[in-house]
């Protein structure tokens, strides 16, 4: 078994160089392995038979040429037909080429390898002395060789510029279209070249591997070669690598001067070896990495979108297309306050937070308010409302400049009030002077003064503001007063969880009947005003304790006892260090005490107020029966003397159900 084997494979290599007489040779590779041929420079024989030419290293050629010279002339036909394969090292950009020659010597050891192709050298180059007859597969495109394209075959004799040449292509079966070949494609291609003696007619077909002879010859050339061929010719392969290089393979080689070249056994050639560039191989996983990573690319976009879109999501209803125009987009306003930044805080008060912002559209400064707002209900008549009071305009009010609607939440915008708000000046923990003179006191005092006679009595509805607070007055640049935040207590009244435990208004402002009648009027709004006269006189907060012969009492009761005792200027701040009038002193704490008498009736309305205020009717006396009065109603409301029990809690809903803006029309 083995012995037939080795006796079959023997044969084999017989077979597969069967020299005639020199003659009339005729020779077949079926791929050379054990072929006795003559090879220099990088040529070399795989053990698969692979005949390799060159490897990619540079600036080197390789030959091989059949080893016995062979009789040639003009006049003479051959016929031969071979099969390569080009693997360039860098994609696209091979070099330089193999040549089929046929010359009269195989000693190429002064050629130059490149686009010299191992055959020639600046020197010889085109010299007729040379007896060179090459056909050229050429990957790069020489212009000093006048070559056509960096893909052409041509035929050269004696030099490099080409007698005749053409772009790699082969006619199909029609002989009608050319089909363009990739000499670098790493296919296997089979070349036919046959030359007829007596028309001295060249042809040259090629075509991918396994094709059949195309019927019509890439080229087909009358050359007359018979100053080429001497008596005895050599013929075999050049190929060149230069600054890039191929890998040129032969797989297979026929020839023959007595008649067609003899046809390839494909199942026998060689296998071209496997391609396993790491780029290449490298190319599917970078595609689908790049398409992954275009995949997140696109998720990340869309979810960004989609988190922008929700981040400045707003709530518009159709009813709200006649606000438009006091519309703000939560998109400005969250530009404005670069994004609600702690930073950009102005103060947190009952209604919510209020943030420091500058309009990017028209670059001025407001205050915007964040108040949270769970209920759709009642919203319209709310944001009605507030667009109207947009109308409200009075030089000690604040302006509200528009409004902006989100889920959860109601966004106001009003004029900026660069001093910030009275409580933070006139409590400062200083223990120096005040920053605030008594004469500024006396402006703020009249101008809050004005602002509640113009919500109560000047406008065309009479506007309950229901907190009157020293926080709730804002100072502009020229410290004048500025009332904000009113009708804002109405948002407790519409909504729905308004069972919770919201107190509309502030503990220390509350007027006593509030909690009877629950329903919050005009003079309200005098009580408070009145705790806020005694606040910006005494600089002290209504609901600290203070202690007057040896009781703790709020601000009220205190200042009605020194009042009482005939030292209500004790009372004065002392931040003032006495640079006070005494008279207008005297005035503004009585009026307080006035003002929050704990019987609405006996309050005075803010017409009077303002009257008393500026001198134009004078203030009757406090009435002696002032504290009692107010403890006894305390007593019956509280169940304590004087002072608000610390857990001071009332349903909204049951104090204040009814609206603040009265519609009785004027
Ligand atoms: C090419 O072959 C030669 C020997 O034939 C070897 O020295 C050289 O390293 C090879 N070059 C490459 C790039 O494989
Ligand atoms: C070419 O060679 C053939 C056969 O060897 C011979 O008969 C013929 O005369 C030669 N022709 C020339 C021009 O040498
Ligand atoms: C070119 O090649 C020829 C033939 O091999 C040689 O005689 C000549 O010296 C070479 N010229 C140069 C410059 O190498
Ligand atoms: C093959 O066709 C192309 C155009 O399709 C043409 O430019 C080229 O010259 C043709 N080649 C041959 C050898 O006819
Ligand atoms: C020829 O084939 C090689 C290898 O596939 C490729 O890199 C090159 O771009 C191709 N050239 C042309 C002109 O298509
Ligand atoms: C060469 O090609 C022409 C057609 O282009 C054909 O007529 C002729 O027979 C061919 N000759 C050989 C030797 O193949
Ligand atoms: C080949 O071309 C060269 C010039 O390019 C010319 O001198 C020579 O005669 C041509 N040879 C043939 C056989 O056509
Ligand atoms: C071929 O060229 C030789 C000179 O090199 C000349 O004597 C001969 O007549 C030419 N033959 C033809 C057919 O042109
Ligand atoms: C081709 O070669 C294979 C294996 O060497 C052989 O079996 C087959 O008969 C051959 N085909 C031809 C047509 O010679």
């Amino acid at each position: 078994m083995a012995e037939a084997r080795l006796l079959q494979s023997v044969l084999l290599i017989f077979l597969s160089v069967v020299v005639f007489a020199e003659d009339e040779t005729q020779f077949i590779y079926n791929g050379f392995r054990g072929a006795n041929l003559r090879l220099d420079g990088l040529a070399n024989i795989q053990p698969n038979g692979l005949l390799v030419l060159t490897n990619t290293s540079k600036q080197l050629s390789g030959h091989v040429f059949y080893p016995r010279p062979l009789k040639l002339n003009a006049t003479r036909s051959f016929s031969t037909s071979f099969v390569f394969a080009m693997y360039p090292d860098v994609e696209a950009h091979g070099g330089h080429g193999i040549a089929f020659v046929i010359s009269s010597s195989t000693n190429f050891d002064r050629a130059v390898p490149a686009e010299y192709l191992g055959l020639f050298n600046l020197s010889n180059n085109g010299l007729a002395s040379n007896h060179v007859f090459a056909v050229e597969f050429d990957t790069i495109q020489n212009a000093v060789f006048g070559d056509i394209d960096g893909n052409h075959v041509g035929i050269d004799i004696n030099g490099l510029t080409s007698n005749d040449s053409a772009s790699a292509a082969y006619y199909d079966a029609e002989g009608q279209t050319n089909r363009s070949l990739n000499l670098t494609s790493r296919q296997a291609m089979q070349v036919w070249i046959d030359y007829d003696g007596d028309e001295r007619l060249m042809n040259i077909s090629l075509a991918p591997l396994g094709l059949l002879k195309p019927e019509r010859p890439l080229l087909s050339t009358h050359l007359n070669l018979s100053s080429v061929f001497l008596d005895s010719m050599y013929v075999g392969f050049s190929a060149a690598t230069g600054l890039t290089a191929n890998e040129h393979y032969l797989l297979g080689w026929s020839w023959s001067q007595i008649g067609e070249a003899q046809g390839f056994n494909f199942t026998e050639l060689p296998p071209l070896p496997r391609f396993t560039s790491q780029r290449r191989s490298l190319e599917p996983v970078f595609i689908g990495l790049l398409a992954v990573f275009v995949l997140l690319l696109v998720i990340i976009a869309g979810v960004i979108y989609a988190l922008r879109r929700k981040m400045f999501e707003e709530v518009k209803e159709p009813w709200e297309q006649e606000y438009a125009s006091h519309r703000f987009s939560f998109k400005d306003l969250y530009v404005a306050t670069k994004g609600f930044r702690d930073s950009e805080l102005l103060g947190s008060g009952g209604f919510g937070k209020v943030y420091k912002g500058v309009l990017p559209s028209t670059n001025t400064e407001v205050a915007i308010k964040r108040v949270s707002h769970d209920s759709r209900q009642g919203m319209r008549e709310f944001v009605s409302e507030i667009v109207s009071m947009r109308r409200l305009r009075h030089r000690n009010l604040i302006q509200l400049l528009g409004y902006c609607r989100r889920k959860g939440e109601l966004l106001l915008v009003y004029d900026y009030m660069s001093n910030g708000s009275l409580d933070k000046i006139l409590f400062e923990k200083k223990e120096s002077k005040s920053n605030l003179s008594w004469s500024q006191r006396m402006n703020i005092i009249k101008g809050v003064a004005s602002a509640l006679l113009y919500l109560h009595e000047e406008w065309e509805q009479v506007v309950l503001h229901r907190d009157v607070k020293a926080s709730n007055v804002l100072l502009d640049a020229d410290m004048n007063a500025r009332l904000g935040d009113f009708g804002l207590a109405r948002l407790y009244d519409h909504g729905s969880n308004s069972r919770s435990t919201n107190i509309v208004g502030t503990v220390g402002y509350l007027a006593p009947e509030l909690s009877i009648t629950g329903k919050p009027t005009p003079a309200t709004d005098v009580f408070a005003f009145g705790i806020f006269l005694l606040e910006v006189a005494c600089g002290v907060q209504p609901f600290r304790l203070l202690n007057f012969a040896g009781e703790d009492l709020v601000l009220v009761d205190w200042v009605f006892e020194c009042w009482n005792k005939g030292a209500i200027l004790e009372t004065s701040d002392p931040k003032l260090e006495g640079y006070y009038v005494s008279k207008e002193m005297e005035l503004v704490l009585k009026l307080g005490l006035h003002c929050s008498h704990s019987k609405p009736e006996a309050r005075p309305s803010m017409r009077q107020a303002v009257q008393f205020l500026h001198g134009d009717a004078v203030l009757p006396d406090v009435p002696s029966d002032y504290d009692l009065e107010r403890n006894g109603l305390l007593d019956k409301y509280w169940g304590t003397s004087g002072s608000f029990p610390s857990s001071f809690q009332v349903s909204a809903n049951s104090l204040f159900s009814d609206n603040s803006v009265a519609r009785h029309g004027r």
